[in-house]
């Protein structure tokens, strides 16, 4: 049996960064599963429609090859919000959730653990995984974080705008009725909002290994 890590949490909460480090620390697999959702929503943009057409998202979600993924075009300001809009549809969850579990259970290269990231992880790709963490930070940190990150690719958006994007995906996250974003029962709350990288990542590893032994 494969040990599993689930990493939820809101937008630009750092759950990525900490996730990615965790794997490379415990020499798991990693998966960040937005990556499916930013496929989706920029497979149906890039072909001209509208993401928050279920049909379009539909067939999106049922044709997704990972193979083909454009990084750059799924990292923009837009292809998260149509990540947003395609993940409200039952049915294109239910088309990547195989490919999730799948990837825990028998997590490439023979490593014999996963981590994955995500906003129902913990609560419906694997509730049965060994540690749960929901990592959060307040709003206005998050804004921050990602505007940076969006500035250091190039692009002018105002911290402003993604403060208001981050509340309004929050909202969608949590408010929609497949697979909400919500600490599972069982998480512990890691609130980065003060916390360095460095000391987020410390204290992750620490509630693991407690877990874990
Ligand atoms: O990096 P950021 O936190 O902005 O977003 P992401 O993790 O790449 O996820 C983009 C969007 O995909 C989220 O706003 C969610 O709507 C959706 N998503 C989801 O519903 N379930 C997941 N397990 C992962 C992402």
């Amino acid at each position: 049996m494969s040990i599993v890590i689930a990493i939820d949490g809101p937008a630009a909460s750092g759950k990525g960064t900490l996730a990615r480090r965790l794997a490379a620390h415990y020499g798991f697999a990693y998966l960040d599963t937005g990556t499916l959702y930013r496929a989706v929503g920029q497979s149906v943009r890039a072909a001209g429609g509208n993401p928050a057409d279920p049909a379009l998202a539909i067939a999106a979600a049922n044709a997704l090859d990972l193979s083909k993924i454009d990084e750059a075009a799924i990292r923009t300001r837009e292809a998260g919000e149509a990540a947003s809009l395609v993940a409200v549809m039952p049915e294109v969850r239910a088309a990547i959730l195989h490919f999730q579990r799948d990837f825990a259970l028998n997590p490439p290269g023979g490593k014999r653990g996963a981590v994955l990231d995500g906003r129902d992880i913990g609560t419906v790709v694997c509730p049965e995984a060994d540690v749960k963490l929901f990592v959060t930070a307040s709003p206005e940190v998050r804004a921050r974080r990602r505007w940076l990150e969006l500035k250091g690719s190039g692009s002018s958006v105002s911290e402003a705008q993604v403060l208001e994007d981050v509340k309004e995906r929050d909202a969608r996250d949590a408010g929609r009725a497949a697979s909400p974003m919500k600490p599972a029962a069982d998480a512990h709350l890691l609130d980065t909002t003060d916390l360095s990288i460095e000391t987020a990542f410390g204290e992750a590893v620490r509630i693991i290994d407690k877990s874990m032994s």
